[in-house]
């Protein structure tokens, strides 16, 4: 089939990758002349495994393409993907304009039937207001064209996108049309998954309320982590055993430093914010962000409980990105992390195998290393903060021979402790009673 996907940025690059390797035709359509040129020479401007050399496949066999020229796309198009930026405003609600100048776009450039296809995340209502901006944009033209607009949410997690694209758990169509659900079913033909069919609105409220559940699913484990962490229980193995409960699964019950990254923590907000808008306090979603707001408070507060005053203390951060198998630090807990030790007085160092360069920016006092070792050197204290596995990997005697101290505060959970126990670290995770420490 011949799509168009609107937007190049992290959603538009993983939809176009996936929708290519599965056979169909992709044009993919972005404002930024800079950006359309170098993806048409394979450079991505994202981080995620896999996608480049799926990119610079479909781009020599002839399959995909990027332009600036959303009319040049449309003139064949069967189906519009909308994957443009939603960023949060200030009151917690996604600011709408990218997806708003898009649909009057596609209005100004349609001329048969198409069906436009809502990826980004938006709240519930905008595939009928896109289906307003283009109709507006059609009465201009004096033209009656039948269109079909459609919800179909991403599902995608950063770091696995190909992975998940593939293989995914399912693919949710908000449909208003037996037509636009045929074209949709044809699409995904390819994917063996199930295909959940329901209203637009219903499809919209599915991916906030997917990841609103995960983030209180999370931030359940870190407030139990912090109980835990009184009784002198352990959180991993409270993890394990809930988990085994199917009905409960063992998915994202991970206690850590709090989530981050471009979409829980807007997400919720987003959610909060409908609610709010409807008349309903959302108490549950307001506890899930404070809680997560303040669990790098609670991190630090244990920190200090074992190592005293840190002005002055060297403390290296391990991993700096928002988790692992990405460059994206958008919300990360490092970052939080970072900014309260500094106003402590702790000299910080901090790597990342690929974000090194983005925390550079946002703060040029703390020094970055190059690789986990001289990070290491003369440090009283490493921190975990993204479990990649270079650094789960590392050769933790080594590091222990670097080290001025012995301190490793693990707030990933991420590492055996027993064993850096053994090899006479002072181990704390999160949760995991702090009577660990000898
Ligand atoms: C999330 C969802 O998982 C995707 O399904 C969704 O498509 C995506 O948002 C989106 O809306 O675009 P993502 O933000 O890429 O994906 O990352 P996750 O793997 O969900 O992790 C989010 C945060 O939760 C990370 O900071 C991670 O470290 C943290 N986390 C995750 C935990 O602290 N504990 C866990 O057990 C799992």
């Amino acid at each position: 089939m011949k799509i168009t996907v609107i937007g190049t940025g992290y959603v538009g690059i993983t939809t176009a990758a996936s929708l290519g390797e599965i056979g169909h035709q992709i044009i993919g359509v972005d404002i930024d002349k800079l950006k359309i040129e170098q993806l048409n020479n394979g450079i991505l401007p994202i981080y995620e495994p896999g996608v480049e050399p799926v990119i610079q496949n479909l781009l020599k066999q002839g399959t995909l393409h990027f332009t600036t020229s959303l009319q040049e796309a449309m003139k064949e198009t069967e189906i519009i993907f909308i994957a443009v930026g939603t960023p949060q405003l200030s009151d917690g609600r996604p600011d709408l304009k990218y997806v708003d100048e898009v649909a009057r776009e596609v209005g100004r450039y349609m001329s048969k039937y198409i069906v436009i296809v809502d990826k980004s995340t938006v709240p519930v209502g905008t595939a009928e207001r896109v289906q307003s901006l283009i109709m507006e944009q059609l009465n201009l033209r004096k033209l009656s064209v039948s269109f079909d607009v459609v919800s179909n949410p991403e599902f995608l997690q950063e770091g696995k996108a190909l992975q998940n694209s593939r293989n995914p758990d399912r693919i949710v169509l908000g449909c208003s049309s037996r037509a636009a659900e045929e074209i949709m079913l044809k699409l995904y033909d390819n994917i063996d998954a199930p295909k959940h069919i329901t209203s637009p609105r219903n499809a919209e409220m599915i991916k906030y309320a997917s990841n609103s559940f995960l983030a209180t699913k999370i931030t359940f484990i870190n407030e139990m982590a912090r109980l835990c962490d009184l009784l002198a229980v352990d959180v991993v193995e409270v993890a394990k055993g809930m988990g085994m409960d199917k009905r409960i699964g063992p998915y994202f019950l991970q206690a850590g430093i709090g989530y981050g990254g471009s979409c829980f923590p807007k997400d919720v907000s987003a959610l909060a914010m409908m609610g709010r808008e409807a008349n309903m306090e959302m108490s549950i979603l307001r506890s899930i962000q404070e809680i997560n707001q303040t669990q790098t408070d609670w991190f630090l507060g244990r920190v200090k409980e074992s190592m005293g005053v840190l002005d002055g203390k060297r403390i290296t951060l391990l991993g700096l990105a928002f988790k692992p198998d990405t460059d994206d630090i958008r919300e990360a807990p490092s970052l939080k992390l970072i900014q309260k030790l500094l106003t402590e007085g702790a000299i910080v160092t901090g790597f990342d195998p690929v974000a090194n360069n983005k925390i550079k920016n946002i703060f040029p006092n703390v020094k970055i290393s190059e690789d986990a070792y001289s990070a290491a050197k003369d440090a009283e204290a490493v921190v975990i903060c993204t479990e990649w596995k270079e650094i789960i990997d590392l050769d933790w005697r080594t590091i222990k021979s670097l080290m001025h101290g012995n301190f490793i505060f693990d707030g990933r959970n991420a590492l055996d402790g027993d064993m850096l126990q053994l090899e006479e670290f002072q181990y704390w995770g999160v949760g995991r009673s702090l009577n660990k420490i000898v």
